[in-house]
C-alpha cells in the first residue's frame, strides 16, 4: 500500500486474463475502487542498461513479461530524485519456482501502465519473497529470500530504485524465515517474517535492530501458531485523528492456493501493539472501527 496525497493505493497480484499487477485506491482505507492494471502481459518492455543479463531467465530463454510468469509479492516505491514509481517484484516462470529471480518496473505516475525492465537474481543470489523499505533519508532497500529459502538478505537500492546497489547483511542463515515485512518505529527497525511452509500459514515472529546492518535480536512469535490464518505483506502507518498518535497496522495475505481459488485469496488487517520500544503484540479483532483512523 503507498499514500500518496489524501489516497492509499493498494497494489496487489492478479492472475485473472493477462494480469499480473493490479492497483485499487481509497481514502478512508474502507471504500475502494479499482484503478488500473499497472502490469500485464502487454505491459510495454525496456531492457535494463544497467544489467546485461536482465532479459534472459537461467535458462537463456527470453524471460519478459510477455513470454508467461507469475509475479508474487509486487511492491512499489516512489523515488522523490527521479520522480518515478519503482516496482520490485518476485518472479517465476508459471509451472515452478526455479528461477527464483526478482523483476523492476517503473512508472511516472503510481497507477499507471508500467514499464516492464527485466527479471534477474540480485547480485547472483536466489530471490523468492521479497518486499522493499524506503527509510527516513530517502534510501530503500530490498529484502529477499535467497538460497533455497534458507537466509533472509537485506539489499541496498542505487540511488534510483531500479537496481541492487550491495548486499548490507544476511539474516537468520539456515532458519528459512521468509514473508518479509521491514519498517522503522522510534529508534528501532522492526522486521516481520514468516515460516516456509507454501501457501499454508505459520506463526510469524519479529524481531528489532537499531540499524539496518544489525546486529538483529533474536526472532520473537508475533501473533498465534498460523498468524491468524496469514502470512505477512505490510505494516501501515496510520495517525488516528482522535489521539493523534501514530498507529501501526499489521497487513498479511490468507492466501487461496495457487490453484483455481487463489483469486479468492484475502488480506488481514489487524492493529499491531507495542508494549514497550522494542515489544510486538498481535491480537485477533472480529471487528475494526476504521472511522478513528485518517491519513498519517
Ligand atoms: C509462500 C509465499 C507465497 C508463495 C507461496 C508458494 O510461502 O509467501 O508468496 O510464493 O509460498 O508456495
Amino acid at each position: 500500500m503507498v499514500k500518496q496525497g489524501d489516497w492509499y493505493y493498494w497494489i496487489g497480484e492478479n492472475r485473472t486474463e493477462n494480469h499480473k499487477v493490479s492497483c485499487y485506491k481509497s481514502m478512508d482505507l474502507v471504500n475502494w475502487s479499482f484503478c488500473n492494471h499497472l502490469l500485464t502481459t502487454n505491459s510495454r518492455v525496456k531492457k535494463h542498461d544497467r544489467a546485461t543479463d536482465l532479459t534472459l531467465d537461467i535458462k537463456g530463454r527470453q524471460a519478459d513479461i510477455g513470454t508467461g510468469c507469475n509475479i508474487e509479492r509486487p511492491k512499489v516505491l516512489y523515488n522523490p530524485n527521479t520522480g518515478k514509481y519503482v516496482m520490485w517484484m518476485h518472479w517465476e516462470l508459471p509451472d515452478n519456482y526455479c528461477e527464483a529471480r526478482c523483476a523492476v518496473a517503473v512508472c511516472d505516475t503510481i497507477d499507471g501502465e508500467y514499464t516492464y525492465l527485466g527479471s534477474f537474481r540480485p547480485m547472483g543470489h536466489m530471490s523468492r519473497d521479497c518486499n522493499v523499505f524506503q527509510d527516513e533519508d530517502g534510501s530503500a532497500y530490498f529484502i529477499s529470500a535467497a538460497r533455497d529459502n534458507l537466509d533472509l538478505h537485506i539489499y541496498k537500492l542505487t540511488e534510483d530504485y531500479l537496481a541492487i546497489d550491495r548486499l548490507v547483511c544476511i539474516l537468520w542463515p539456515g532458519q528459512e524465515r521468509e514473508a518479509p515485512v521491514l519498517f522503522k518505529r522510534g529508534n528501532y527497525y522492526f522486521m516481520l517474517t514468516s515460516g516456509c511452509s507454501g501457501w499454508s500459514p505459520n506463526q510469524s515472529a519479529y524481531a528489532y535492530a537499531k540499524t539496518i546492518e544489525g546486529p538483529w535480536s533474536e526472532l520473537y512469535s508475533l501473533g498465534d501458531e498460523t498468524t491468524y490464518g496469514s502470512q505477512p505483506t505490510s505494516v501501515l502507518q496510520l495517525k488516528n485523528s482522535q489521539t493523534g498518535s501514530l498507529e501501526h497496522w499489521y497487513l498479511g495475505d490468507r492466501w487461496k492456493g495457487s490453484g483455481e481459488k487463489y483469486y479468492m485469496s484475502e488480506y488481514v488487517l489487524l492493529p499491531l501493539h507495542f508494549k514497550s520500544d522494542t515489544e510486538l503484540h498481535l491480537e485477533w479483532r472480529e471487528n475494526l472501527n476504521f472511522n478513528i483512523v485518517s491519513s498519517g
